[in-house]
């Protein structure tokens, strides 16, 4: 079977930095897939490289069996590839309401849509494609506040929705539950859940081992750039290299703490 989004033997140098060595892995449609891996092995730049931000040293990148590889970052959301960021990447002082527009003008500003200027029929469907979706992430009374009045967690929740009005096919996150509470973090863990069995495919990249085990149906585990496990948790779990590479580190870490 085709798979949703596949990368195959990606490589990215940064000068003589190996940044990712010769990863591979695939995510089939509406699957829920973890990428972990300690800090700095490599998690966010597979998501620049999946989603055009840096291109690739070599490799293949594969979304529904097209390469993808040279198609620039823009295109790539034809594609049906949206992403969030590591740190939220909203217009501050723009209100939640008009960052979702923004995002959708910044979309659909491909070629298609210099011959045909954004008409007010358009407009008016943003608007209310925006209001819908925080309507129902039950961000409504949100709308017209200024992102810098919102604590986090909820920039965050605005950050999602600002993802997926895109209408994805394949959803990168990377660390979607840094910062939220233990309430938040479940909340999202259910909207995830849902999104996935909408058909939409989710790479997530997250420390949280609780989100990790509770969302994901499989883990691929990098370090130092690169894929030292891939399975269920339970599998991953079980691999010495792993443990010694990150889950040790977590439980030598919980232990200090305790
Ligand atoms: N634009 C860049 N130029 C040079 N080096 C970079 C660049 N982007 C990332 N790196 C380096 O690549 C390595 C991997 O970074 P990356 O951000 O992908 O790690 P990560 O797995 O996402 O880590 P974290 O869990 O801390 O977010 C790091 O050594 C980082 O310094
Ligand atoms: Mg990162």
């Amino acid at each position: 079977m085709t798979y949703a989004l596949e990368i195959r033997n990606l490589v990215k140098n940064f000068g003589s930095l190996e940044v990712t060595r010769d990863v591979s892995f695939g995510v089939n449609k509406g699957e829920r897939l973890a990428l972990i891996g300690p800090n700095g092995a490599g998690k966010t730049t597979i998501f620049n490289l999946i989603s055009g931000v840096y291109p690739v040293t070599s490799g293949q990148i594969l979304i529904q069996g097209t390469d993808v590889t040279d198609v620039p970052s823009k295109e790539r959301i034809a594609h049906g590839i949206s992403r969030n960021f590591q740190n939220v990447r909203l217009m501050k002082h723009l209100t939640v309401v008009e960052n979702l527009i923004l995002d959708q003008h910044i979309n659909a500003s491909g070629v298609a849509n210099m011959l045909q200027p954004f008409g007010m029929l358009r407009r008016h469907k943003w608007w209310k494609q925006a209001y819908e979706a925080l309507e129902e992430a039950r961000l409504i009374d949100y709308a017209n506040e200024t992102v810098d009045a919102l604590p986090y967690g909820l920039r965050k929740r605005v950050d999602l929705v600002r993802a997926l009005l895109a209408d994805p096919k394949i959803l990168l996150l990377d660390e979607p539950a840094a910062g939220l509470n233990p309430t938040e973090t479940d909340e999202l863990m259910r909207e995830l859940k849902t999104v996935a069995q909408n058909g939409v495919t989710l790479l997530v990249v997250e420390h949280d081992m609780h989100f990790v085990r509770n969302l994901c149906e499989r883990v691929v585990v990098l370090n130092f750039g690169e894929k030292v496990s891939e399975g269920t948790m339970a599998e991953v779990e079980k691999n010495p290299k792993v443990q010694a590479a990150y889950l040790g580190v977590e439980a030598e870490e919980q232990d200090n703490a305790a």
